[in-house]
């Protein structure tokens, strides 16, 4: 079997984390690099690299990884699509959800495969959750609360946190709902800015479901925290710690005023069968999908454009202080 050539253009925290796992998989040749940064270049000896990424693409590339800052990836985007060339396109697909969707029409048009690395799913404790909740055994689903906080990288200049971290709660709670986003309230402040570097926000998904995130970049420490009520009780994915945790809801005392079958209890951890890190699943997904294998578990570019469109309805609720409906998708493209 001849193995994938493949090639990420970017090459800082994601783009080398992206450009050693391919290294290290089966089935795939990490055959070019692509950096404007001279620097970024000449940390890879090993592997040719390029400032042209037209150039890069005459090499004959099986598929490419777009690790650039989000608001070059639709310049990338269109030249890939446009040579037919697979593409993961890493989050935020874009920074606005009109250009999301012309990401998305080009690649439907070139009848070229792409997905988004909305690498949050590929958690082990966010893959069991979703495996428990589509199971049914945990009852309906009666709210989700999310919290990403830690210190801000220094590398993102382009976006402000919503579009960079929130963004994957936003994907993540409805893919665990099966339900898309229908409308957002939100409060963003800008405290060191350029942008908001704290968000605050609720959204309501199809059928009524609640979701309350929180996401910041000014806290001294890392937590990574997805809160799953059910009528079962809540489970709790802690992608930082690697824990799934079930606090079962057991009935409370009669008058004791709790929300009726809710009482403090017990809690359980939940063993998690060993999983391969995320961006490696995300290659071994791409890989599989491009040599034939059934398409499953990659985020796709509708659903990439869905989270871009809700996270800019965030951004509008939040300057604006109404509820803001996420647009529909582009009528011209529908
Ligand atoms: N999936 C995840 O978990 C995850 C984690 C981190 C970052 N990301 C995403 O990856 C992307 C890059 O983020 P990062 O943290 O690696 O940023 P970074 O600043 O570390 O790296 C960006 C790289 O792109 C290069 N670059 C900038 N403009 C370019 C251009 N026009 N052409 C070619 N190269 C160019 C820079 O020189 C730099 O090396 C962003 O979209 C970010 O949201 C995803």
């Amino acid at each position: 079997m001849n193995k994938l050539r493949t090639a990420v253009i970017g090459l800082g925290w994601a783009g080398t984390v992206h450009a050693h796992t391919v290294a290290a998989l089966p089935g795939i040749d990490l055959v070019a690099l692509a950096d404007l940064d001279p620097a970024k270049r000449a940390a890879h000896p090993d592997v040719p690299t390029f400032t042209d990424v037209e150039a890069m693409l005459r090499l004959g590339l099986d598929y490419c990884v777009i690790a650039t800052p989000s608001a070059t990836h639709e310049h990338y985007a269109l030249a890939l699509a446009a040579a037919g060339i697979p593409t993961l396109i890493e989050k935020p697909l874009a920074p606005t959800g009109a250009a999301a969707w012309r990401i998305h029409e080009a690649f439907t048009q070139a009848r070229v495969f792409a997905a988004v690395g909305h690498t949050e799913r590929h958690q082990a404790p966010i893959a069991e959750l979703a495996r428990l909740l589509n199971t049914g055994s945990f009852g309906e689903l009666w709210q989700l609360t999310t919290r990403r906080q830690g210190p801000y990288s220094g590398r993102i200049l382009d976006v402000g946190v919503a579009l960079d971290l929130l963004i994957h709660d936003v994907d993540l709670v409805s893919w665990l709902a099966g339900q898309p986003i229908e409308s957002v309230t939100a409060s963003t402040r800008v405290l060191a800015g350029p942008y908001e570097d704290t968000a605050t926000a609720t959204t309501v998904l199809r059928g009524g479901l609640l979701a309350h995130h929180h996401a910041d970049w000014i806290s001294p420490f890392k937590h990574r925290i997805v809160q799953a009520h059910t009528a079962a009780g809540v489970l709790v994915a802690d992608t930082v710690a690697g824990t799934l945790t079930h606090h079962p809801n057991t009935a409370g005392p009669a008058g004791s005023g709790a929300f009726p079958g809710v009482a403090c209890g017990d809690a359980y951890a939940i063993a998690l069968a060993k999983r391969a890190a995320p961006f490696t699943v995300e290659h071994q997904l791409m890989r599989d999908a491009l040599l034939g294998a059934q398409v499953c578990g990659l985020v796709s570019l509708a659903e990439g454009a869905a989270a871009v469109a809700t996270t800019e309805a965030l951004l509008t609720a939040a300057s604006t202080g109404l509820a803001t409906p996420v647009a529909a998708r582009q009528p011209a493209l529908a």
